[in-house]
């Protein structure tokens, strides 16, 4: 929920040299440019995730949700994220972003209400934006970004996050030395 004292208003980049009133596709290249620099020498799947939420959550104005869901067999598993406390397990096929995910495509929700089986996690969320993360060929999970306004994500948007995506996958390894076994 953006409480009182919460400074993610338009305009508010919290942290970041950003300054307001770019345009967004100019946006998304500072934030990219920000992400191949944290990316850069590092391959830990999570730690690069949890700083890629960071900086899209605090970077773009009026989002109340950034974070990642991995496809961990047929359900999507909750991952770093920033926002409220959000539903750990999503089935393939389910919501915004388990329709996304089988469908392999970005989905740009204008207003999340009239999507049927929406899951609300946030009942603040009015629209949401679900890229989907393959790697060769391969379906690892997806990001999710939700905002109080309703229409806030467009093709710049999609635009913008498909690279953002993209540069993660350069950079994502889930277990750096196999996964841990028994
Ligand atoms: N709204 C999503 C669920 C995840 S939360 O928004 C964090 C969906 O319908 O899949």
């Amino acid at each position: 929920m953006v409480g009182e004292g919460d400074d993610r208003g338009e305009g508010s980049r919290s942290g970041l040299t950003l300054s307001g009133n770019m345009d967004k596709p100019t946006l998304y290249r500072e934030l990219n440019t920000q992400l191949a620099g944290l990316f850069a020498g590092e391959t830990n799947g999570v730690a690069n995730a949890a700083n890629m939420c960071a900086v899209l959550y605090h970077g773009l104005p009026t989002l109340n949700w950034t974070g990642f869901y991995f496809l961990h067999g047929q359900e999507l598993v909750l991952g770093p994220f920033q926002g409220q406390p959000a539903c750990v397990r999503i089935a393939l096929g389910r919501g915004v972003c388990g329709t996304a995910a089988q469908r392999r495509q970005t989905l740009v929700v204008p207003d999340v209400h009239a999507f049927p089986g929406h899951i609300a996690c946030d009942a603040a969320s009015r629209s949401e934006i679900v890229v989907p993360l393959l790697q060769d060929g391969r379906l690892l999970g997806v990001l999710d970004l939700d905002s109080p306004e309703l229409a806030r994500f467009d093709s710049e948007d999609r635009d913008g996050l498909n690279a953002s995506c993209k540069l993660l996958l350069e950079h994502f390894a889930l277990y750096e030395h196999g996964p841990a076994r028994p």
